[in-house]
């Protein structure tokens, strides 16, 4: 059988990346890993969860745990969602929410929801790759998302048309994002809402790391600004994409999107064709687990991740030579190293893999266009700060070597 033949050209998009290839070198025990954008397994709250299914499977709450249940997902935790919602600005109700097989399945959603072969999707220059793996599937162009730039609307408009289509919609990773560790402040928020405005295309905020503030001032979400303007969440053209994963465990798929309602009721449409409904199992443990305990988890999180931030920007500023730069994220997972220009991301990740046994991502994957070969993502989240200090350490060692 010649597979090829038979795939449909969507498949064409989707190719397996040569850096995860290199990654799978990162299992052997020497190595000191600042690649994966993963929680720390040693923080999670096993306890609770242990307690939680424990708990379910001794009563009656084992039938439903194991049923079917309905597509928009297990309702007290969707009331749970909407109270957090709230507390952060976004009048919401329970209507107003979808549960997701963690968020990257709100992304492909989006991306079947509102992307036609050819039509432009609005995206960071960098910007999440997971986002742009979902959206290839839908066949897009992507063009760069710059609110700060003088860029007219026409002037995106006449771009999308030589591209084939129609700009759909803008994706942006408000706070601490992946793989800049940047947060967005209300100006550019308020900005890109301005664009998307004279646009009339919908804003994807995902806010996968948004909890994971470790200092300065809480920025408002894009959707709470969204309502302010608007005067309601039906008002809106923003759709909120938040997880689980980054703050009780990425293995239970939990995630939610918040959007107006004609949104959500469409993507339910899609989850109902797609995987009907999001594991109950874990949507009602993950509900216990974060009524009972969501603040203490967040709150032990914030005091490791942000030493463990602290470590790796001191331990730069000690080692990086001259001409290389980088972001000082206010939280999440992140920060994002740009070289000098003739230092390329991937061929640096094999020498260090070769001869000073550190991994990290190299940046050009979450480029769009492959381009901006000469920047690297360091993760902070997993790594203790004796192998911050000497991953760090050696890592300058080689830039030094080749710079
Ligand atoms: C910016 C961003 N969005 C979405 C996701 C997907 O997370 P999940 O599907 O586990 O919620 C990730 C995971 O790394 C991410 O970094």
């Amino acid at each position: 059988m010649d597979w090829e033949q038979v795939f449909a050209t969507r498949q064409s998009r989707m190719k397996a990346s040569e850096i995860r290839e290199l990654l799978k070198l990162l299992d052997q025990p020497d190595i000191i890993s600042f690649a994966g954008g993963i929680p720390d397994p040693a923080l999670f709250p096993k306890e609770a969860f242990a307690n939680a299914f424990a708990d379910l499977f001794s009563g009656l709450q084992a039938e439903q745990a194991l049923q079917y249940s309905v597509s928009e997902g297990y309702l007290p935790l969707r009331d749970w969602i909407a109270g957090q919602m709230r507390d952060i600005g976004i009048d919401c109700t329970t209507d107003n929410i979808l549960i997701t097989s963690g968020s990257q399945q709100a992304l492909d959603y989006l991306g079947k929801l509102f992307l036609s072969p050819g039509d432009t999707a609005l995206v960071g220059w960098p910007t999440y790759m997971g986002a742009l793996g979902a959206f290839n599937a839908y066949e897009p162009s992507y063009d760069r998302l710059d609110p700060a730039s003088n860029r007219s609307a026409a002037d995106y408009v006449a771009s999308a048309e030589e591209a084939g289509g129609e700009v759909k919609f803008a994706y942006t990773s408000s706070d601490f994002a992946n793989p800049t560790g940047i947060t967005l402040d209300e100006r550019a928020r308020n900005a890109l809402l301005d664009l998307a405005e004279s646009l009339d295309i919908p804003v994807i905020e995902d806010a996968a790391y948004q909890g994971l503030r470790y200092d300065g001032e809480a920025v408002p979400p894009i959707l709470a600004l969204d309502i302010q303007r608007s005067g309601g969440i039906e008002n809106t053209r923003t759709i909120y994409c938040g997880s689980f994963s980054k703050t009780l465990a990425p293995g239970l798929r939990v995630g939610w999107a918040v959007a107006a309602k004609p949104v959500i009721q469409r993507l339910v449409l899609i989850k109902q064709a797609a995987d009907l409904h999001s594991s109950t199992l874990n949507q009602i443990a993950i509900h216990r687990v974060a009524k009972d305990g969501f603040a203490d988890q967040v709150a032990k999180l914030r005091d490791v991740y942000s030493s463990r931030r602290d470590n790796m920007l001191a331990a730069l500023e000690r080692e990086m030579p001259e001409g290389v730069t980088w972001t000082r994220p206010e939280g999440g997972m992140f920060v994002w190293i740009t070289l000098p220009a003739h230092i390329d991301g991937a061929t640096l990740l094999a020498q260090s893999l070769e001869t000073e046994r550190v991994a990290f991502v190299p940046g050009r994957a979450f480029f769009a266009d492959g381009s901006n070969g000469n920047t690297i993502r360091l993760s902070f989240s997993c790594a203790r700060p004796p192998e911050i200090n000497e991953g760090i350490a050696r890592l300058g060692r080689l830039i030094r070597s080749v710079a």
